[in-house]
Formats: structure tokens, sequence, C-alpha cells
């Protein structure tokens, strides 16, 4: 069920120059969100920027009544949300999209692979399987270790590797030369550059290994009206914002091999 609210900021972090986190709260309960969902944000006082923009859910407190977001300053949109404070007021309509799947047996072994700000939806998804005892590899990279903030907010829900491209953390290099990027696993879910997550698909698929991929297609009405967001699928065109953003990259033979 959707709902749309104003959100409260109950507290800004940022994350080096390019990231901050947003804890938001609205007074009352949180809706159920799957890892992988998504919100749409508005943008208040910027008119260059007209539509919403939507951002993966990052985290929720269901006892506080939270919800965390990870934003990484790109253009316009993002830029003015960057300067809202304590107290400011957020627009959401939320939870949008289809998340993840988390019907993973327990005891399995999982890789997670994100990118950029393709980590943001990764956090909830490595609580809520290390809830339900799967065992999580958490795959971070980024150009430099700046560019990969709060890693350290994943180190209690499993193993977690870093890549970077200068080696100022972790493996020198990419994610998928990573070396527990080759070990075996039950599943795998991407999320972040499409590069990266091509190469992490056309692995998977080689491997016979399950996975998942988080699309990041621009956005107007997040709800599959306008049509805006449309990626071709095997199954013929399909909505990112309603039908995605993720799915199962058996669906995406056409999008990964290409
Ligand atoms: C389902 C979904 C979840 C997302 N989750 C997050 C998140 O958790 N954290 C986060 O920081 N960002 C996330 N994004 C990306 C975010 O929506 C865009 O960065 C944001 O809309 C840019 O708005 P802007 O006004 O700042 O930039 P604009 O001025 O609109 O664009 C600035 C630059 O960013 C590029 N850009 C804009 N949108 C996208 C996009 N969707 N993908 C790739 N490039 C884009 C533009 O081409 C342009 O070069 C998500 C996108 C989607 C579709
Ligand atoms: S954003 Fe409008 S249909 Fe997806």
């Amino acid at each position: 069920m959707k709902e749309i609210h104003d959100f409260k900021v109950l507290e800004r972090r940022q994350l080096g120059s390019r990231y901050f986190a947003l804890v938001l709260g609205h007074g009352g309960r949180m809706p159920a969100v799957a890892p992988g969902q998504f919100v749409e944000v508005l943008v208040e006082g910027e008119p260059k920027v007209m539509l919403r923009r939507p951002i993966s859910v990052h985290d929720v407190d269901e006892e506080r009544g939270t919800m965390t977001l990870l934003i990484q300053i790109v253009g316009n949109g993002t830029r003015k949300l960057a300067a809202l404070q304590p107290d400011d007021k957020l627009n959401m309509v939320y939870p949008l999209g289809h998340g993840f799947s988390t019907d993973i047996p327990a005891g399995s072994s999982v890789l997670m692979v994100g990118g950029g700000a393709g980590i943001a939806p990764l956090l909830h998804l490595s609580k809520v399987l290390k809830d339900r005892g799967v065992d999580c590899t958490i795959l971070l990279g980024g150009r430099t270790a700046e560019l990969i903030p709060v890693r350290d907010e994943f180190e209690p829900y499993g193993r977690l590797c870093i890549a970077t491209d200068d080696g100022s953390l972790g493996h020198k290099g990419l994610v998928v030369e990573h070396p527990s990027f080759s070990e075996s696993y039950d599943m795998i879910y991407t999320c972040g550059p499409t590069p990266m997550m091509k190469a992490v698909a056309r692995s998977a698929a080689q491997r016979g290994i399950r996975c998942e991929v988080s699309l990041e297609n621009m956005m107007a009405c997040g709800v599959g009206a306008c049509l805006c967001c449309v990626t071709d699928t095997d199954q013929g065109h399909r909505c990112v914002c309603k039908d995605g953003p993720v799915f199962d990259i058996s669906t995406l033979k056409k999008w990964y091999q290409c």
C-alpha cells in the first residue's frame, strides 16, 4: 500500500564530499518496506527540478518509526536535498517498486555487490537476510575509499569486502576482480553502475548462479503511468518503477548480453 507523507529530518550526516544520509520520521508507524523498494522524494524550492527523485530505502527502524536514505550529490535535485537540516520536512511517496527476493533458506550463502550509490539498498537487504540466517558476503566497490560511504554499517551483517580503483582501501581493482567474487554462492544481488551490474550478471549466468539486479533507469511518475523508465526485457517492455527496479537476470538476457 503506497503512502504519501511529510517526513521530518531527524538527523543529517555528511559522508565525505559526495554523500549524505538523512534519517526521517513522520511520527507514525512505518509500513513494511522490502529491501530494494524505493521512495519518490519531492524536491521543494528548486525551480529546475520538476519531478520527484527516486531514492532507495537504505535502512528502516520499525521500532523508532524511521527510514534512512543515503544520497549521492549528482545534480540540482540531490544538491537541494543536501541542504536539508534537522527539523526540515521532506515529502515522500513510498514504498515503491518490487524489491529483492528474501525467501532464501537459512544457511544459504549469498553475495551482494554494490557500487556507488547502489550500495544504498544493500544495508536493509543484509539486515533482513542476516535475520533469516543467511550467510552474506557484502562486496562494495568505488573509485576511492571516500566514495564507499557507510561501509562500517555493513560489518555486523556479513563478511565485508572492498574493492577500490585506486587501491586506497581493500583490493585494488574492480569488484568482479575481487577474490571473493569468484567464490561459490547460492544467490547474487547487485545494485550500482550499469557496466558493473552487467559484468556481475554475465558472470552469474555463466556460473549458473541465481542473480537479481536493481536497475536505476531515469524515472518520472514512479508508479507505472508515464512509461519513461521502460526497459526491454525477455518478456517484453517493463516499467522499472513498477515491475522493478529489481529483476531476476533470467528475464534480462537482452540487457546484460549487450
Ligand atoms: C530506483 C532508483 C533508486 C535510486 N536510489 C538512489 C539512492 O539510494 N541514492 C542515490 O544517491 N541515488 C539513487 N538513485 C539515483 C537518483 O535518483 C539520481 O541520482 C537523482 O534522481 C539525480 O537527481 P538530480 O536532480 O540530482 O540530478 P539530475 O540533474 O537529474 O541529473 C544529474 C546527472 O545524473 C544523471 N542521473 C540522473 N538520474 C540518474 C539515474 N537514475 N541513473 C543514472 N544517472 C542519473 C543525469 O543523467 C545527469 O548526468 C536511484 C535511482 C533509481 C531509479
Ligand atoms: S517512472 Fe513513470 S512509468 Fe516508470
